[in-house]
């Protein structure tokens, strides 16, 4: 009878730059500043980017009147006074030079005359092509920040500009500008998911009596990855055994299509049926795979079931209050997260019977009922369209602080959801959009991942794109597609045939899986009995095998970001 110890020790290893870049800034700010922070990339290729030689480098719009004004302590901004033409308001704009194959970050403070008004950034492409870079809410009295940006396919001349709608002067200040090569831009990708995503781990086999095991055998097996990354599954599982193998084989979490919304629990009023969301949450506990609760309440007209909709203030309460309590009772503790009031930038349903603090009061009683999911503001736009009027990020800080900020909702665990339905991703507004909505420093998750429309030739390519985004960028926590197969269809993106062969999509998201669970499959310690690992994170089975041992000795132990901080001890009796 022997004793064997292991000993886990995380050190991070600085990793060098394997191709020579400016790194990325991941610096965003939600916050209306008295002073804007200075030009990130101090300014980029943007020229005077802060504005302190007059307006050197910048051009004026036909109809505009532009200065360069200071505040009182001191700081120079450029400021566009209104035309009174019908057109939109136009900042200053900047001539740039652009290069093909260049994603472009850019960053800029705004600030309007009066009151509030969206400010977007444009570009234009030197194709001509006018572009999207993001938006914001600007403010009068302080200034805000816009992150976005675009991709160039084509070199030339081009043009950055920003404009609202409506009669309003537009102040402009520390503005950058900086291009990235595609390689340059997948190699901060790769450094970020490194940092974020695996440890260097020493591994230190002894015996019971602390003496080293020398030149012992580890065999290293990746049980579970510690990222989450699933899809969305359809009741068809429960009768299609090869569906649910491919589906189990892949993912550890899920989301249900439909099988959990209102509509489908409660078709007919007080006629509650969960006999599939039941049967499926089954399925998924018997492979481990994690079920995000998809939804509790849906916030656009459109998706109310037909008896909700004529129903009375005081009828619609207590039918809102009986779903609540009947989904989230059923499922606490069996599901990871809430999708609470689903779409509710976009939707409006419930405030619009029962008043703007609607939403907040259902976070409130989902809360109180399910203490440890996390409940996530769901929405579509927010990441994929730098123009989505509804639900800019700014917009997106702003629901989310109401909700936050509600009488009584100060604890509860709130988590950002962004759909992602993307068309062609400007993959630049993507990562500033993520940088932006970190600064809310709770968990983001990538939660209905596709991309369209049906059968375009570059889904598969777009996706991979838009998955490595998420996976690299690292306040990304977890992320679920949404290719909810069907015999008849998919929704927008199918991985597999009907015979649950992967189609090219499905090729590019094993591909990913696997590159995700890489890790040493073994190794032999040195005479000290160390050796030292670079592990993705996750749950692993470690087997040491040593002539001293009778047997192999196995154990399990988990590897995540905190693992760096201490010291495992795994005590095995052999
Ligand atoms: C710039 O223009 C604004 C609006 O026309 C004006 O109020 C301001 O005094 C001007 N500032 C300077 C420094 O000329
Ligand atoms: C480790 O494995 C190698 C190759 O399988 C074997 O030759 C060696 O004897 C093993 N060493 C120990 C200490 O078990
Ligand atoms: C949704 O319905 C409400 C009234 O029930 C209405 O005020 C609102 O305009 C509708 N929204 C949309 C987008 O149709
Ligand atoms: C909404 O809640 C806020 C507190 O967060 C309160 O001040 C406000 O009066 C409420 N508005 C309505 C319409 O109930």
């Amino acid at each position: 009878m022997g004793k064997l110890l292991i000993f886990l020790l995380c050190i991070s290893l600085f990793e060098g730059w394997m191709v020579q870049s400016v790194p990325y800034d991941y610096t965003a700010s939600i916050k209306c500043l008295g002073s804007p922070i200075r030009a990130l990339y101090k300014g980029g290729i943007i020229e005077n980017s802060e504005f302190n030689s007059g307006l050197t480098g910048w051009s004026v719009p036909w109809g505009v009147t532009a200065n360069v004004s200071s505040s009182p302590s001191g700081n120079n901004f450029a400021l566009a006074s209104a035309s009174n033409n019908g057109q939109p308001s136009r900042s200053v704009y900047q001539k740039i030079q652009m290069e093909s194959d260049h994603h472009y970050s850019l960053s800029a403070w705004l600030q309007v005359s009066s009151g509030a008004a969206v400010v977007r950034a444009v570009f234009k492409a030197p194709n001509g092509a006018f572009i999207a870079g993001g938006a914001t809410v600007a403010r009068s009295g302080c200034w805000s920040m816009l992150k976005g940006g675009m991709t160039a396919f084509s070199s030339g001349p081009g043009e950055l500009f920003f404009e609202a709608d409506g009669r309003v002067d537009i102040w402009v200040d520390s503005v950058s500008l900086q291009p990235f090569s595609f390689p340059e831009w997948e190699e901060h990708r790769r450094l970020s998911a490194g940092q974020a995503r695996r440890s260097a781990v020493k591994v230190v086999a002894r015996a019971a009596d602390g003496v080293p095991l020398p030149n012992a055998n580890l065999s290293v097996k990746l049980l579970r990855p510690g990222f989450p990354f699933g899809n969305a599954m359809t009741k068809e599982i429960l009768d299609i055994p090869a569906y649910e193998q491919w589906f189990t084989s892949r993912f550890t979490v899920a989301s249900f299509e439909n099988e959990m919304k209102w509509y489908s629990t409660e078709w007919m009023e007080n006629h509650e049926d969960y006999t599939i969301a039941d049967a499926m949450l089954r399925l998924a506990e018997k492979h481990g795979i994690a079920v995000r609760g998809h939804n509790v309440l849906w916030d656009t007209n459109d998706t109310q079931v037909s008896w909700v909709k004529p129903l009375d203030t005081q009828r619609l309460k207590a039918a809102m209050q009986k779903r609540i309590s009947s989904v989230v009772s059923r499922y606490a503790g069996k599901v990871i997260a809430w999708d609470v009031v689903n779409e509710n930038l976009h939707g409006q349903f419930f405030e619009s019977r029962l008043g703007r603090n609607a939403s907040s009061e259902v976070y409130q009683r989902v809360a109180r009922i399910d203490r440890t999911a996390r409940l996530f503001m769901n929405e579509f736009g927010t990441l994929e369209e730098p123009l989505d009027v509804a639900a800019m990020p700014s917009k997106y800080v702003a629901k989310l602080k109401q909700i936050r900020s509600y009488p009584g909702n100060r604890g509860i665990k709130l988590a950002v959801g962004l759909e992602s339905h993307f068309g062609t991703p400007n993959i630049p507004y993507m990562r500033a959009t993520l940088d932006m909505l970190a600064q809310l420093r709770i968990p983001i998750w990538l939660t209905e991942v596709d991309v369209g429309p049906k059968g375009a030739p570059y889904v598969p390519v777009y996706l991979e794109e838009v998955l490595r985004e998420g996976y690299g960028h690292p306040n990304v926590e977890g992320m679920v597609m949404w290719a909810a197969w069907h015999a008849q269809g998919c929704w927008v993106m199918c991985l597999t045939d009907n015979n649950f062969n992967n189609l090219p999509a499905g090729d590019r998201v094993d591909k990913l899986i696997a590159e995700w669970r890489a890790h040493p499959e073994g190794a032999t310690m040195d005479a000290n009995g160390v050796t030292e690992l670079d592990l993705v994170h996750g749950e692993y089975s470690f087997t040491v095998t040593h002539p001293s041992l009778g047997s192999p000795a196995v154990r399990t132990l988990t590897v995540d970001a905190s693992s760096s901080a201490v010291e495992h001890t795994i005590d095995i009796k052999v």
